[in-house]
């Protein structure tokens, strides 16, 4: 007997109680934090979904790796398990801790890219693009087509365009110091890159003589949807499909944050040894000595532990499951999203949902506060506040505006997802009373994570 009900496939050792608030406590929280979620204090907030990336917990396995950790500065036994694990998913030669996925980000890049140089990728990351940006080059996007279409269906939405790459390449080949993949493609709506697509696009950069490097953030997300998508991949396991990813590349950059499951902690992985020496250096003088770069024993030990149990088939079947679920149940109610639903959030599709919202006054943003008003949920906009400062000094509108809710793993059960169902819908079945915003506040960079602003017209929803 088969039977259809998903659960966590965890209990509960340890709770952390989340605190429940009236909307008049939500909204002068929000005054307070000039209606940015960013600047509210996470107890006021009953349900977090501002990122996956640190919020995870930690198993009882993971606990118990950390009051193992050896706390020697160099040589330490964590290294070397920590270093195990990694190879035994990634196969690559060296392994550089770092205390997240920029900082392997940085390191890879400073040794790498120079001014003028370009790093084509299906969809840059923040970090990723600015990291690029810093040393002088340009980070292209070269996502598929489908990807700038959110309600259009497409099994592996976070493919690379191989045609623009092999174009890129062949026109810019010198300046191209790597190419890199990033699985799930976060910044593209936490779409999956096929098999297929990450073996040509490796063929590809080789042919050219240029190394493949994988952003690894979501990798064993990715692996799942390999397995649930794509065709010859059933009965592999989600690790059998990870080794084969990391096979076709030369390298990695990882943040532990993701499908680490640890707080915090990243790594970057390589195969080049001269690269991986200059990497080394520059480990040393900013990060760490290499047998830690910037973690304790007890991290490296709780990420060797968490790569594993990122890997388990009943774990990401539950994960993604409960993604979709809600997915699916928003979709019913007819609230927009960006489909179909990726591997460690939802987006929801603002400048759609709030269609009397010019892009001026932030649509994305908007929608965000008012899932926070009704029902103390925080939400991330990933569109005009986010995007639309060039560095001209104009203002334009991003791609798209989307809300992300981001799940943290193994966090939240089956009834607070229901819960969130009821919360989305409600605040959909008003949103004709959701009023835009107008900033009153701006940083010169990175203005979302501390901008303030105001509705227009006095009220949030009237
Ligand atoms: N690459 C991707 C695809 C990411 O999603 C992130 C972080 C990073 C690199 C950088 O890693 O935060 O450890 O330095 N994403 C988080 C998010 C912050 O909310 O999506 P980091």
């Amino acid at each position: 007997m088969q039977f259809k009900t998903i659960i966590e496939p965890f209990r509960i050792k340890v709770v952390e109680p989340i605190r429940r608030t009236t909307p008049q406590q939500r909204q002068a929280a929000l005054e307070e934090a000039g209606y940015n979620v960013f600047l509210l204090r996470a107890e006021d907030v009953l349900i977090d979904l501002l990122t996956d990336s640190g919020t995870g917990a930690m198993s009882s396995n993971q606990w118990s790796g950390m009051m193992r950790g050896d706390e020697s500065y160099a040589g330490a036994r964590s290294f070397y398990r920590f270093e195990a694990a990694v190879q035994e998913i990634t196969g690559f030669k060296h392994v550089i801790p770092t205390h997240q996925g920029r900082a392997a980000e940085r390191i890879l890049f400073g040794s790498t890219v120079k001014p003028g140089d370009i790093v084509p990728n299906n969809t840059h990351f923040d970090t990723t693009g600015a990291n690029v940006e810093y040393r002088g080059g340009t980070a292209l996007n070269i996502p598929i087509e489908e990807a700038h279409h959110p309600s259009l269906i497409h099994p592996f939405k976070g493919n690379m365009d191989l045609d623009a790459l092999e174009r890129t390449l062949a026109e810019h080949g010198d300046r191209i110091p790597l190419v890199m993949i990033t699985v799930t493609n976060n910044s593209g709506g936490g779409q999956p890159v096929s098999m297929a697509n990450i073996r040509a696009a490796s063929e590809i950069c080789h042919r050219h003589g240029v190394p493949f490097i994988i952003d690894a953030c979501r990798f064993a997300e990715n692996a799942w949807f390999i397995k649930m998508r794509e065709e010859g991949y059933a009965d592999s396991t989600p690790m059998a499909i990870a080794q084969e990813m990391f096979g076709y590349a030369d390298g990695c950059t990882m943040s532990a944050k993701k499908d680490g499951i640890a707080n915090i902690g990243g790594f970057l992985a390589l195969n080049d040894d001269a690269l991986a020496q200059t990497c080394k250096n520059m480990l040393i003088l900013t990060e760490g000595f290499p047998t830690y770069g910037g973690l304790a024993g007890y991290d490296l030990e709780a990420i060797a532990v968490g790569l594993h149990e990122a890997l388990d088939e009943d774990y990401l079947h539950y994960r993604i499951r409960s993604v979709e679920y809600l997915g699916e149940k928003l979709t019913a109610a007819g609230v927009p999203l960006l489909l179909p639903t990726g591997g460690h959030a939802i987006y929801i599709d603002a400048r759609s949902m709030l269609d009397h919202i010019p892009w001026q006054e932030y649509p994305g943003w908007s929608l965000s506060l008012a899932l926070y008003l009704a029902g103390g949920v925080r939400s991330a906009e990933i569109g005009t506040v986010m995007f639309g400062r060039k560095p001209d000094g104009t203002e334009a509108p991003a791609d798209m505006d989307l809300v992300r809710l981001a799940f943290p793993r193994r966090v939240y059960t089956q009834s607070h997802i229901d819960y969130l169902i009821e919360v989305i819908t409600y605040v959909h079945s008003i949103r004709e009373r959701i009023s835009g915003v107008k900033m009153v506040e701006e940083p010169p960079v990175l203005r979302h994570f501390t901008a303030r602003f105001a509705p227009v017209g006095g009220a949030l929803m009237g």
